[in-house]
């Protein structure tokens, strides 16, 4: 693989940003990675390339003999409006068209494509349907809650089926970037801080997405996004710096894309940020080398936005043509919104910049997708079965899962379930009535979509409670100062039997450019909280939110806490559903809450140092003035009954390392008096390696619904993959001696066994 990068570096000639890359990582790095066990070649032919595959390619090939330079450079842009779609079709030409919503619309740009250009080839349309298009699903950060990526499929295919219906082919999701950064807005979008989890939950996605063949009309081409460690951004300021070694890159921010790339994933975007000193949209090592190399990733790679042009703000390019030069031999196919690859490729081939085979790949690559979809045989959409607002399934599909997104964080008393036959709820709090803030970031950008307010969660109540007296009083807002509101607020809670509090954040407070500095409740949410807890009276809280907050205030004064994120369409619906005990809580947090802003990065899956934190002696990892620890650690979650995971056996206590497998089983019983779902968790230690490890690392999850009284058997089955890790030559390594198995219910869980890699 190295060697190829410098003999493509040499057939081009001139500068090349990716031998400057290759001083980092992509002698050593390459070489290690072909060394070790990548499957994805293999089974990324497994499902995207059915049984038509050759006879694509030969079409593909084809038409590629026939285009001009020009034509082809076209094929490698992608614009954001209709106006700029309109004015490349009639000059270089054009490769798809994004954010442009409407079958009718498309239909007429797609005309122009296939109707009055030379060569017919039809455009790609794509956008960001992130948790759904016109039905708005709980956010990604919250189906991951769910420890069940059947929610992520639902999401997915409902999705699919109204965007395809509406003319759009391509979605930019799933977003996987694993991240240890709560003040990063884009935490919302993602999993959460565990690689194992994000890759159920990705894997999950795509395939809902793309089925066996998103040609089909009800299924839409993925992306992969952001390539890669995005999620790393230096004090959670989105578009950061990232500087990361070789073995994070690979053991914590890399295996979902590995995992999508084996699931067949149409395309993959490529991240605004640098990766230990290189910006990903000139990083020759993780695209051409580790992506498109070692993953045999055949799709094609579209940049973030203005991300080629943004070469030259980051310093690696002088100009456009330069960052043109960087982009597209790094691996950058399709350029979005900025025109680099339109205006200099052509110059820069004759000056031997960048070579044609370059530009065939990338185009190939885009042919390839436009063939796996059907565009060229199917090019239009029936405008008439255009989906205009969410259909009564998929609503009722959107409240289940948003229920099953939630998380029980605390219920002493207990306060909840609540009684269906309570006399009267006070619901305080500037998020009570909020509606489209309950979709959080990324809401449906689809037909209808900005017509379907959301369900309040005062009309939630409402509904699930209709004997009750339901009063709403805001309070405050949610990032103001006037606590005027706070006696209103407090004569509702005594005048009533149970108060719920709902506060939290704004749909505009996390995701894309909204990184918070400080993540406790925004304005003066926390004395609402205090103000309704002098009173006295019963109370529980619901939090509306992209991200973890730090919440210990509430954790010491709340009675309850429901964490409901930004649940969607039917938010206030289910938050009742969970509320009225209807659906018993069963989620679990995919990301550890801090106990304070000053204590991140906080997560499970950390390193120990040579000194663990030790409360009984100064000189240990820790904070004079702060707990250890986070507040609630991921995997947390509570229910309204109560489990027991015992019996903890393992089929074996060796494992070769080559080809063995152990199955680990614990037994789950409901030993409370309601039926309620627990999620069994599965973490790894491996005590001595090369590389130090993880104090814990997740490797297997089953979520399971279980009546009173009743025991379920959980099997897990590891091989040598579990146990293995990358080393810093990206080498995946098996090393013998002992690993240790932790079964339970969160990542404190104290269940053990042990078994030894031979
Ligand atoms: C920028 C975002 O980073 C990316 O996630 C999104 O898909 C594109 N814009 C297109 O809207």
């Amino acid at each position: 693989m190295s060697q190829q990068v410098n003999q493509e570096t040499s057939a081009a000639g001139g500068v090349n940003r990716r031998s400057v890359l290759a001083g980092l990582a992509g002698g050593v790095a390459a070489a290690g990675l072909l060394a070790q066990p990548a499957a994805a070649a293999g089974t990324a032919a497994g499902t995207a390339e059915t049984a038509g595959a050759p006879e694509r390619d030969r079409r593909v090939e084809a038409l590629l003999k026939q285009m001009t330079l020009a034509e082809k450079i076209g094929q490698l842009q992608l614009v954001g409006d209709e106006t700029a779609a309109r004015a490349a079709l009639s000059g270089g030409g054009l490769g798809g068209v994004f954010s442009v919503v409407g079958a009718a619309k498309l239909n007429a740009l797609q005309h122009i494509a296939v109707e009055r250009t030379r060569l017919k080839i039809p455009l790609i349309f794509g956008l960001d349907v992130i948790h759904g298009y016109t039905t708005n699903f709980p956010i990604p950060l919250a189906q991951g809650a769910s420890f069940d990526p059947a929610v992520a499929g639902t999401d997915a295919t409902i999705s699919a089926k109204e965007a395809r219906s509406s003319g759009i082919h391509w979605t930019y999701a799933p977003m996987m970037d694993v991240t240890h950064e709560p003040r990063w807005g884009r935490i919302a979008e993602g999993y959460g801080e565990d690689p194992h989890l994000a890759a159920r939950f990705a894997v999950a996605k795509v395939r809902g997405y793309q089925g066996d063949d998103y040609s089909a009309p009800d299924r839409v081409a993925a992306c992969a996004k952001h390539f890669v460690a995005y999620g790393g951004a230096e004090g959670g300021r989105d578009y950061n710096t990232v500087d990361v070694s070789l073995q994070r890159l690979h053991n914590l921010y890399l295996p979902p894309f590995k995992a999508s790339v084996e699931a067949g994933v149409a395309t993959v975007m490529a991240s605004f940020n640098t990766i230990s000193g290189v910006p990903a949209h000139g990083n020759g090592y993780v695209l051409h080398d580790v992506l498109k190399g070692a993953y045999g990733f055949r799709g094609f790679v579209v940049s973030d936005y203005t991300g080629i042009e943004e070469l030259i703000l980051h310093g690696l390019a002088g100009d456009g043509a330069d960052a043109a030069a960087a982009a597209l031999p790094a691996g950058v196919d399709m350029e979005m919104v900025s025109t680099n690859y339109a205006r200099f490729a052509e110059r820069l081939l004759a000056e031997r910049r960048i070579t044609g085979e370059q530009i065939d790949d990338a185009v190939r690559r885009i042919l390839l997708v436009k063939f796996r979809l059907g565009l060229f045989e199917r090019p239009y959409v029936d405008e008439a079965a255009e989906v205009k607002a969410p259909s009564p399934a998929a609503l009722a599909a959107s409240r289940q899962v948003a229920a099953r997104c939630m998380v029980l964080l605390k219920n002493d008393g207990p306060v909840l379930p609540l009684a269906k036959t309570v006399g009267s709820v006070a619901v305080v709090g500037p998020l009570g009535a909020a509606t489209y803030d309950l979709n959080g970031t990324w809401a449906g950008l689809g037909t209808g979509a900005g017509t379907t307010p959301p369900v309040t969660v005062v009309d939630g109540i409402k509904a699930a409670a209709p004997g009750a007296t339901v009063s709403y009083t805001p309070g405050c807002t949610v990032d103001g100062t006037d606590t005027s509101g706070f006696a209103a607020a407090q004569q509702a809670a005594r005048a009533a039997d149970v108060t719920v509090v709902v506060v939290g954040e704004t749909a505009a407070m996390s995701g894309e450019a909204a990184a918070r500095s400080t993540i406790d409740l925004p304005g003066v949410q926390q004395q609402l909280v205090a103000a309704i807890a002098g009173t006295g009276k019963p109370f529980v809280v619901v939090l509306v939110n992209g991200r973890p907050l730090t919440i210990p205030y509430l954790h010491d004064n709340a009675p309850a806490i429901l964490e409901a994120w930004a649940p969607g369409v039917q938010g206030g619906h289910a938050i009742a559903d969970v509320l009225f005990g209807v659906v018993n809580p069963g989620g679990k947090l995919p990301v550890s809450f801090p106990r304070a802003v000053g204590q991140i990065p906080v997560y499970y899956n950390h390193e120990n140092t040579g000194r663990p934190a030790d409360p009984a002696n100064k000189y240990t990892s820790k904070y004079l003035d702060l707990a250890t620890g986070p507040l609630y650690e991921f995997g947390h979650g509570l229910s309204y009954t109560t489990f027991r995971v015992d019996g903890l056996r393992l089929s074996g206590t060796r494992l070769p390392a080559r080809g063995g497998r152990i199955d680990v089983t614990a037994t789950v019983t409901n030993t409370g008096a309601r039926a309620g779902d627990e999620v069994v968790q599965l973490y790894l230690r491996d005590p001595v390696a090369s590389i130090v490890q993880p104090v814990r690392r997740l490797r297997g999850f089953r979520r399971v619904t279980l009546a009173p009284g009743a025991s379920t058997p959980v099997s897990f089955t590891l091989t040598p993959d579990d146990v293995g890790f990358y080393d810093n030559a990206a080498r995946f390594r098996v090393e013998p001696g002992k690993i240790e198995v932790y079964v339970g219910t969160s990542s404190a869980a104290t269940l053990t066994a042990s078994f030894t890699v031979v």
